[in-house]
């Protein structure tokens, strides 16, 4: 763990809060020490309280947290509700009118919609999925652009019981057609295509090569229109947007559920080559997504909100469309990317549109940072009052440029801390209480029970000392189960520790002060741009190839992204030959066609032999090492095959990306 260390460790500078923001802030030093004593003094009963004042219950629940049953925790089980509901309904009488969200496509066209609105179009929708005979507890999976398209379909699903499982639409056919065969899935709603940065990503062709490839669950596809290009239709199972919706009633009575059913699955890599659906509760999820957004972001009613994740990750899920809709607030939502047109675009945008609070990751935050500071200068930023990164460590340089040119020095950073299984924030600081450090993502919230601790269990004492970071007490938005798999879940995330202890595969460690600093994973998983990425499914997407043997692959820093992809690939036959035939420019392709182009190797070096232990193990951390430009300081004498180590420091083959 230790070569995770970085600079990170040493920096010593803590930013207050302006004095202006504490004022103003909700939640004050004394209420979060009295909310943090009510979580010790009896966890179950702190977030039973929060759940009777936030959520809105057709049958209110007795029993807080069941956890007779570990690493099956049920939160607030015989209750009855409707996530729906909860994020629209509620909001109608009185905040009917006010905007939910202002959409900016990709072409700068902006787009209001009230909450009233949302809520027609989203009944509209649930009635047409009925018709469809989607019921209570049947998947539907959702492969759309970034756009209020994508929040009605996950809103209609979880108004009549159904569950969700939105895939992001840069992933392949291939990656598709696994997620909507695992997840058994009844319905596909997606559109024409989706344009993204002035280019256009054809996502209706990639359900159709998904759904020829077998996915015989699949009874109907719902396609909307977005940009009217052309496409094969197949009659009888294909159906546009608007012909669902023709007729349909703007009524629709939603569907009372028990607390504990699936509101939506999302897969995600782990450090085995299959995708893992996450599978979330509806009572536990809401409660997370909507209070941690209320302590995090210190939310005021007239907050301009704006998110920049997609809805096909769990930040998209949480802080786009059920998050700020549970607290009725108005968000931006956008369908682009920052560089498009220009390098502006964000800042125009928080300029135009007033947002008051930014949240955004790192890669996005450095890939603008080296635009300089003139671009942002150029707009009017002073609407923003809070800023906030996700998705992976962010480094000071990053975090201070954020804090001065962006936040003018006057706003302070959340740096939010969470994963996709743990539904919402977990460790981020308290914005008006809390003074923060650029890198760390500062304390747990209340009511959530974080711990650092070494190989044999027992926490790690000494300030700065690396550790397993882990969860010991369960909390309302975990994770429930992996869709289909429970011995996986068991084993993937409360293996090692015991049944009550949830592993987050992230080491951290704690500073003197007590504030908690993410060293990164501590699996084979890869986070680049703030997307997970497990090397076993890159390696088993390469070994697919048929001039394949084997592969390696592994994560090396970079500047930009966070982490870049780099593969050792083992070819069948003669290697120069391989090299001559541009084998590795192939390979990336491969690698985009066979899980999505957020995946492809940024270099790919063919070789004759990987690094192995005598039992036939890949050694990933000499991978590692190498692929760093690092010298060789462990231990190679347990190495079946050394001498392929100086091949494996080559210089990129030709062909390679650089
Ligand atoms: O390694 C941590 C990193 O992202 C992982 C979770 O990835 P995913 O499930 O895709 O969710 C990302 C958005 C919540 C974590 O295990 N990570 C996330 N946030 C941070 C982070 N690393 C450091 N600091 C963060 N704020």
């Amino acid at each position: 763990m230790k070569e995770n260390l970085e600079s990170v460790m040493h920096e010593q500078r803590s930013f207050v809060p302006p004095q202006e923001f504490r004022d103003a802030a909700t939640l004050t030093a004394d209420k979060l020490q009295a909310m943090q004593c009510a979580a010790t003094d009896d966890l179950a009963a702190f977030w039973a309280d929060l759940a009777r004042k936030n959520l809105e219950w057709k049958q209110p629940f007795i029993q807080a947290l069941d956890d007779s049953n570990p690493p099956f925790f049920k939160w607030f089980a015989d209750g009855r509700l409707n996530a729906c509901y909860n994020a629209l309904d509620r909001h109608l009488e009185g905040n009917g009118g006010k905007t939910a969200l202002i959409f900016e496509t990709d072409e700068g066209e902006i787009l209001y919609f009230s909450f009233r609105a949302l809520h027609g179009e989203v009944c509209r929708l649930a009635n047409a999925l009925k018709a469809l005979e989607v019921r209570k507890g049947d998947r539907v999976v959702i492969y759309l652009p970034m756009g209020p398209q994508a929040l009605i379909s996950m809103l209609a699903c979880a108004r009549i019981g159904a569950i969700h499982s939105v895939v992001f639409g840069g992933f392949s056919a291939d990656s598709l057609k696994d997620r909507i065969r695992d997840a058994g899935a009844r319905l596909v709603i997606t559109a024409d295509a989706a344009p993204r940065g002035g280019r256009v990503t054809m996502l209706k062709e990639t359900v159709d090569l998904a759904l020829a490839a077998g996915c015989e669950s699949v009874k109907k596809v719902i396609v909307y229109r977005r940009t009217g290009v052309k496409t094969e239709w197949i009659e009888g199972r294909d159906i546009t947007w608007d012909d669902s919706l023709n007729g349909q009633s703007s009524d629709c009575e939603p569907e009372w559920v028990e607390s504990e059913h699936p509101l939506f699955l999302l897969y995600t890599s782990g450090s085995t080559g299959k995708p893992k659906g996450v599978q979330h509760s509806t009572a536990g999820y809401l409660l997370g997504a909507m209070t941690s957004m209320q302590w995090v972001f210190d939310l005021k009613p007239n907050d301009i909100f704006w998110c920049t994740a997609d809805v096909g990750w769990i930040t998209g899920h949480s802080y786009v469309c059920y998050g700020p809709l549970l607290n009725g607030l108005t968000q931006v939502l956008f369908e682009g990317v920052p560089t498009y047109p220009d390098a502006h675009r964000f800042w125009r945008m928080i300029e135009e549109h007033r947002v008051s609070i930014f949240y955004t990751a790192p890669t996005a935050i450095r890939a603008l940072m080296r635009l300089g500071d003139a671009l942002p200068r150029k707009h009017d930023l002073s609407s923003l009052r809070l800023l906030g990164t996700v998705g992976e460590p962010i480094n000071p340089e990053a975090w201070t440029w954020y804090h001065r040119v962006i936040g003018g020095s006057r706003c302070p950073i959340v740096d939010t801390w969470w994963q996709t299984e743990t539904g919402a924030a977990m460790i981020a600081p308290i914005p008006g209480v809390v003074a923060t450090k650029p890198g760390s993502c500062t304390f747990p919230l209340p009511g959530i029970a974080v711990d650092i601790i070494d190989e044999q269990g027992e926490p790690v004492t000494s300030p700065n000392q690396g550790g397993f970071l882990v969860v010991t007490k369960p909390w309302p938005a975990m994770v429930r189960t992996i869709w289909g798999d429970d011995a996986r879940f068991r084993k993937t995330y409360f293996g090692q520790f015991g049944d009550r202890v949830y592993v987050t595969g992230d080491g951290a460690h704690r500073d003197e002060d007590g504030y908690v600093w993410i060293l990164g994973r501590i699996d084979d998983v890869l986070n680049v741009s703030g997307h997970r990425l497990g090397t076993a499914e890159i390696e088993s997407a390469l070994a697919a190839h048929p001039r394949v043997a084997e592969a390696g692959v592994v994560g090396r820093p970079h500047e930009i992204k966070g982490e870049a992809v780099l593969a050792f690939v083992v070819v069948k036959g003669d290697r120069n030959q391989a090299i001559r035939d541009g084998l590795a420019a192939e390979l990336r392709e491969w690698v985009g066609t066979q899980i999505g182009a957020i995946a492809k190797p940024d270099e790919i070096r063919l070789v004759d032999g990987l690094p192995k232990t005598r039992s036939g193990k890949i050694m990933r951390r000499l991978l590692r090492t190498i692929g760093r430009g690092e010298a060789i300081t462990q231990d190679t004498s347990t190495l079946e095959n050394a001498a392929i180590l100086g091949q494996l420091t080559a210089p990129a083959a030709p062909g390679s990306a650089p």
